[in-house]
């Protein structure tokens, strides 16, 4: 049997098949107030004129034209499709040989219910939400009954809400009776179907996240961060403290692949003691029921980024890349979509160099032509000296 049961984490998840009759007339249901007969796709459905008399000929029209003997088995009053698709719903009519209108039958065609696919949320001790979608699309009015049980022989019902949404909810569910069993059945012209869903209580608790997630800088010190959360909306005891939760933070310098973590019972906030200086840090927490081992751990809150206190006389360091295990870079894991800016400050970073170096090699130049020009000067003192004293020399009387 195909898993049509889900819920997260370590559920049994046991789907009981059960099939029940509904007082279902073969496979046609006649609403006689607006007329409307229902039949089953790919079977055969056959319509009766009831103002027919015995024997007496019909003629059957669709939509207002006439049916055509190949299209349908005419016989006696009545009108048999064979095999019905969805181009033989419509509009039918029944006319006597003068023409007069008989009948008229509104024919809709689709399948019986199928099981649905049953998922839960358990977001507290107080409340249960159980949702479901058809594992096949009927074509047809639908209606479900809901029902849970928690002991043999007591049924009770799952409220359904009214806004035509396929969810109910149980509210202050006995908890510890553990052992839950709910009942969807699917309702529609044709039939019904029951699905079962079994699961432990204990076991399908899964808090929401933990909500307003805030990291702040310890002043003065640049290897801290202090992490502070609320409890979940939806958790609703924190000040009673009867259900505590507990938490587990997790976080690492932005470009390292691997968390560190940090779990607490009590508190809604902690410090981080082993921050790396300098660095933005990405920061999240998850929570659990402390009371309740078998739970589940809610999803982690979104991603919060911080960086520790610097002294601001020391320029946070530009270079992220020089500790060991930021080696392998993995994609960033943030909820923010990608932003721009550290591409921004890496072209700023770039244009800056490229300027430096454009001054360093223009001043290079210039000292080397400098110095030629100095060099060149010297050669020509010296060479006026030379000529000077040749010249000194060859006027000096011999
Ligand atoms: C079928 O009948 C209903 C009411 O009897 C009418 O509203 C509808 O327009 C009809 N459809 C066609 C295709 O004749
Ligand atoms: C009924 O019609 C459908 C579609 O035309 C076809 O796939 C199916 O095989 C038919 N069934 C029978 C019993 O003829
Ligand atoms: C008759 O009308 C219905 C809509 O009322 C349409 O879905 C159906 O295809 C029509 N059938 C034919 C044979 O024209
Ligand atoms: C209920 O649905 C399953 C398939 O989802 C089907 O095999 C079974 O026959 C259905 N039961 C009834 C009573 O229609
Ligand atoms: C599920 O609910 C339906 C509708 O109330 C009921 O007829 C059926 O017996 C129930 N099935 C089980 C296994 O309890
Ligand atoms: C919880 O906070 C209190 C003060 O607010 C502190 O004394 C205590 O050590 C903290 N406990 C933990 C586990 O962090
Ligand atoms: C829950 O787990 C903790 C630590 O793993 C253990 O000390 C405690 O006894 C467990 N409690 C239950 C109810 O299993």
């Amino acid at each position: 049997m195909p898993s049509l049961l889900s819920c997260p984490g370590g559920l049994i998840v046991i789907g009981v098949i059960y099939l029940f009759s509904v007082n279902i007339k073969s496979e046609i249901w006649t609403n006689e107030v607006s007329d409307v007969q229902f039949g089953r796709l790919g079977s055969r459905v056959t319509l009766t004129c009831r103002g027919s008399h015995g024997g007496s000929p019909v003629e059957w029209r669709l939509n207002g034209s006439s049916v055509q003997p190949w299209q349908a088995q005419i016989s006696e009053g009545s009108l048999t499709l064979l095999n019905a698709t969805h181009s033989m719903e419509g509009n039918y009519s029944c006319h006597d040989d003068r023409g007069t209108l008989l009948q008229t039958i509104k024919l809709r065609l689709g399948h019986q219910p199928h099981f649905v696919h049953i998922s839960c949320r358990v977001p507290n001790h107080n409340k249960i939400y159980f949702s479901w979608t058809q594992t096949k699309t009927t074509h047809l009015p639908t209606r479900y009954i809901s029902s849970y049980s928690t002991k043999i022989g007591v049924v009770e019902s799952c409220e359904q809400d009214n806004n035509g949404e396929n969810e109910c909810s149980i509210t202050n569910p006995p908890f510890w009776a553990a052992k839950l069993l709910v009942n969807v059945t699917e309702i529609n012209p044709l039939g019904s179907n029951s699905t079962i869903f079994k699961g432990d209580v204990l076991k399908l608790l899964k808090p929401d996240p933990p909500e307003d997630v805030k990291v702040v800088q310890v002043d003065g010190l640049p290897t801290q961060l202090l992490v502070q959360w609320k409890y979940p909306e939806s958790w609703p005891d924190e000040m009673t403290g009867a259900f505590p939760l507990k938490f587990l933070l997790r976080y690492r310098p932005i470009g390292s692949s691997f968390w560190s973590s940090l779990e607490t019972e009590e508190n809604s906030s902690l410090r981080i003691m082993d921050a790396l200086a300098g660095h933005l840090h990405q920061i999240q927490v998850k929570a659990q029921d402390a009371l309740n081992n078998y739970s589940q751990w809610s999803e982690w809150s979104h991603v919060v980024e911080a960086r520790p206190w610097t002294d601001s006389w020391d320029e946070p360091t530009a270079e992220p890349f020089d500790i060991p295990f930021v080696e392998s870079f993995p994609v960033r894991a943030t909820d923010k979509s990608p932003d721009s800016s550290a591409d921004q400050n890496g072209n700023l970073g770039l244009l800056v160099l490229l300027g430096l170096f454009a001054a360093i090699t223009v001043a290079v130049l210039l000292t080397i032509i400098a110095l030629l020009w100095v060099r060149q000067k010297k050669q020509d003192i010296v060479k006026n000296q030379e000529l000077t004293s040749m010249v000194k020399m060859k006027s000096v009387p011999i």
